[in-house]
């Protein structure tokens, strides 16, 4: 990077406002001179909730660059309408869709099964994501923010894995939230009884979550074979934060990220030859970054952390 855009950027980290808005992605890009990320003509590419928001933008750009998206959406008609849209749009028409809620544990065996009699797969990417407003139970009775979130893609990755490591190295890529710079892992709160749900401080933990999940994947595969990177966005203008935040959506939009920008660290992640030399990373920008703004959230042992999440979500599961 060259001196001034290093300096900007090394400010703009210090300000939440100035690096999640638009403001941080228009100076990082600009001064970068960001290229185009390369083609991916050939490449099998398999996104979740891609019907909507981040996902939409990211499937159509991966479809832009010759990938075969497939998307995995919980809706039919939703996926049918995506699915033309994204077709035409990208003027590519290997777009097609499987139909799993990502909470559910046995739609999502489904989906991988589907996905690994077809071969190679190069990307999975982790994108489907929501606050819940009020406390809600997957199909197989876990916490709805944490399954659909965390069970249901770490299932998928699992699943995925053999197919992913075909033309090594795959990519397995998750959509964090900076939301999750409010908490620190805690497995004893991540699924939240009843009697304490908050729906936004849910997504946060679970948010971090993905992050300690990230780091402990690079030790059960090598990164020869699949490398694993999770991304934020920013703050980006999508239906679901103006449903989930409304008041912070009213306030913040004029200085939201369009959905394109917040996919572009995305897509680029899924063919970018930075990425397929490193693992365990977590990316905004272009750029990896610290996974930790304030002292608190720090955990005095996150490689302990990493192998109980690992465990916990196994034994959660491996039934299915
Ligand atoms: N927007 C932001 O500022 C922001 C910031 C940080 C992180 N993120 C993350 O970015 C990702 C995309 O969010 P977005 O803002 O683009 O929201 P969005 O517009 O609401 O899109 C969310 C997508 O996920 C799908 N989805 C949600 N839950 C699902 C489930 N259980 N099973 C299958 N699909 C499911 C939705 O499907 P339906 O169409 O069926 O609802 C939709 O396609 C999320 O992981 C979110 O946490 C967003």
């Amino acid at each position: 990077m060259n001196p001034v855009a290093l300096g900007v950027d090394k400010i703009l980290e210090t300000t939440v406002v100035g690096s999640f808005s638009r403001v941080g992605f228009a100076l990082r890009s600009r001064l970068e001179a960001w290229i185009d990320p390369p083609s991916l003509a050939g490449q099998r590419v398999l996104i979740t909730g891609a019907t909507s928001g981040l996902g939409f933008a990211a499937a159509e750009r991966l479809a832009g660059l010759g990938a075969s998206v497939t998307i995995v959406a919980r809706d039919e008609t939703r996926a049918r309408t995506s699915v033309s849209a994204l077709r035409s749009r990208s003027h590519n028409e290997r777009v097609d869709y499987l139909l799993a809620d990502t909470s559910d544990l046995v739609a999502v065996r489904r989906v991988a099964e589907t996905v690994a009699a077809r071969g190679v797969l190069h990307v999975l990417i982790h994108n489907a994501g929501a606050i819940s407003a009020r406390r809600a139970l997957s199909a197989q009775g876990y916490e709805m923010t944490v399954a659909a979130q965390l069970l249901g893609p770490f299932h998928l990755t699992r699943l995925l894995l053999a197919s992913l490591a075909t033309a090594p190295p795959g990519r397995v890529l998750t959509v964090s939230s900076g939301g999750m710079y409010s908490q620190p892992f805690d497995l004893a709160t991540l699924e939240a009884p009843a009697s304490d749900f908050d729906g936004v401080r849910a997504y946060a933990r679970v948010k971090r979550a993905q992050l300690v999940l990230n780091r402990e994947w690079i030790h059960h595969v090598t990164s020869r074979d699949v490398v694993f990177h999770a991304m934020h966005p920013g703050w980006v203008d999508t239906p679901g934060l103006a449903a989930s935040l409304p008041r912070f959506y009213a306030v913040a939009r004029p200085a939201l990220r369009t959905p394109a920008q917040g996919a572009d660290t995305l897509v680029w992640l899924a063919g970018a030859r930075e990425s397929s030399r490193s693992t365990g990373d977590f990316w905004l920008d272009r750029h990896p970054r610290f996974e930790h703004k304030v002292p608190w959230t720090r955990s005095r042992d996150p490689g302990r952390d990493q192998v109980m999440l690992w465990d916990w979500c196994v034994e959660r599961t491996a039934a299915y």
